[in-house]
């Protein structure tokens, strides 16, 4: 007979491929993937707390099972992730949830398979939630689920303290994976027919800061994968402004597999917000990096993470974010209200803003950036983009894909080309889709 699991997935990329690791670890036990809470033998919840929402989230879908788990006693939920991690969060969740049979952290994510296993030889597992992080477990193959693309972590927590986060208290210090079983994972995805890798870490640019290896840097890396032979692109998120360096730029610039893609997360627009977040960096240094990336590549595409209503935001470091949005001219931006997260500088800080404000920031910001990413489409008309085509959307009945920019681009196919390299032709432009027709394949 078949076990069946299903994974519920919060918050960031990291977790949709530390997602894939738990589905790894479930398939090696002979488990296959549903989506029905009622077939499943395993549910597992893979939590994100960076938001108060996210978490609520997750409350709410975790209580929501407390009548399956009555008619159904074999059934086996886990809580992992983010929201675990914080401090005493396991205990209280247990306590709240006593149906829950295991709760785990982010520090012991790899352990899960074997937490599993005792739990189904009939002893108890409870909440383990390890206090600190441990050495990189390596080995852990993951279930990939976004084919063409392939999710690879490069490095592991974050040293920034960025005073409204909470990543660096429930992902511990920094910790670098060796390039060696890097470059392996790389080229194994390669053979594998995967198109397009994406490098993961809190802070990517500080790759290998960690380890006593002058050679080891971001650079070298991206020198060292763009070597490998093969059809594909590579992408990397985050990039933190205060460690992307000129040196570094050349080196994507130069790199052909590597994307003229850059995701710069640059929260606000005021100085003296900026500084109260501790994000290490001004206005001007920020303009002065975007500067450097058109110097060399006059192509790229930035993208940014922005917070509106972060404590002290008066309406002129309000206006200073949309201004530098209108400066840079930003190819997308992720959006969010700011959120107090316990235990975090930011928590304690005088001048909290109030909803309403909050939400009148917000709903501008989203506006603001709107109308610049629909001008931005309509430049496209007319122009033939490389699209990677990643799926089949049903309700449009079209393929879809992104181009190297991260511009998401539909068109009709008779033939599947899921994994394949697309040129199309821009017909017509919706907000952010674009729609063409196919030149050659
Ligand atoms: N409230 C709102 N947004 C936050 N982020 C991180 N912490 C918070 C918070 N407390 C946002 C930042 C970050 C993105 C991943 O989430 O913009 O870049
Ligand atoms: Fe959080 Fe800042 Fe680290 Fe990003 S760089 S994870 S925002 S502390």
């Amino acid at each position: 007979m078949e076990k069946y699991y299903k994974i519920v997935t919060y918050g960031c990329q990291m977790n949709i491929h530390e997602s894939e690791k738990l589905a790894g670890q479930l398939s090696q036990r002979g488990y296959v993937s549903c989506d029905d809470d009622n077939l499943a033998d395993v549910i597992v919840f893979n939590t994100c707390c960076v938001r108060e929402n996210a978490e609520q989230h997750a409350y709410g879908n975790i209580g929501a099972l407390k009548k399956l788990k009555k008619s159904k006693p074999s059934l086996i939920i886990a809580v992992g992730g983010c929201m675990t991690q914080q401090k005493g969060a396991g205990d209280k969740l247990k306590k709240t949830f006593p149906f829950i049979d295991i709760v785990f952290g982010t520090f012991n994510l790899s352990s899960f398979g074997e937490m599993l296993d005792k739990k189904l030889s009939g002893k108890k597992v409870g909440v383990q939630v390890l206090e600190k992080e441990g050495k990189i477990v390596e080995g852990i193959k993951p279930l990939r689920t976004s084919f063409p693309n392939a999710w690879i972590n490069i490095s592991y927590g974050c040293n920034n303290f960025c005073s409204y986060c909470i990543v660096p208290y429930v992902r511990g210090r920094e910790r670098s994976r060796k390039m060696e079983d890097i470059l392996n994972e790389v080229k194994l995805c390669i053979e594998n027919g995967y198109k397009e890798i994406t490098l993961l870490g809190q802070n990517v640019n500080s790759y290998g800061n960690d380890i006593d290896d002058k050679d080891v840097n971001f650079a070298k890396l991206l020198e060292k994968i763009n070597e490998i032979e093969g059809d594909y692109r590579i992408r990397f998120m985050s990039s933190h402004p205060k460690d992307l360096t000129e040196e570094l730029v050349k080196v994507i610039a130069k790199c052909k597999n590597v994307c003229n893609y850059i995701h710069l997360p640059i929260q606000s627009g005021s100085t003296k917000i900026l500084s109260d977040m501790n994000r290490k960096y001004t206005r001007e240094d920020y303009l002065e990096k975007v500067k450097i990336i058109r110097k060399y590549m006059p192509d790229a595409t930035i993208s940014t993470d922005i917070m509106v209503g972060f404590p002290g935001e008066t309406e002129e470091d309000f206006l200073d974010t949309l201004d530098i949005c209108e400066k840079v001219g930003f190819s997308n931006a992720f959006t969010f209200v700011y959120s107090i997260r316990s235990g975090t500088p930011a928590e304690v800080m005088e001048n909290q803003i109030s909803d309403d404000v909050k939400k009148d920031r917000i709903m501008r910001l989203v506006e603001f950036q709107n109308n610049k990413t629909r001008e931005l489409s309509k430049t496209y008309i007319g122009k033939t983009v490389k699209i990677l085509c990643e799926d089949y959307d049903k309700k449009r009945e079209c393929y879809l894909g992104r181009d190297e920019y991260g511009r998401m681009g539909y068109f009709k196919s008779n033939c599947n080309l899921i994994g394949k390299f697309v040129d199309i032709k821009i017909t017509s432009v919706n907000g952010i889709s674009l729609y063409g027709d196919i030149v050659k394949n």
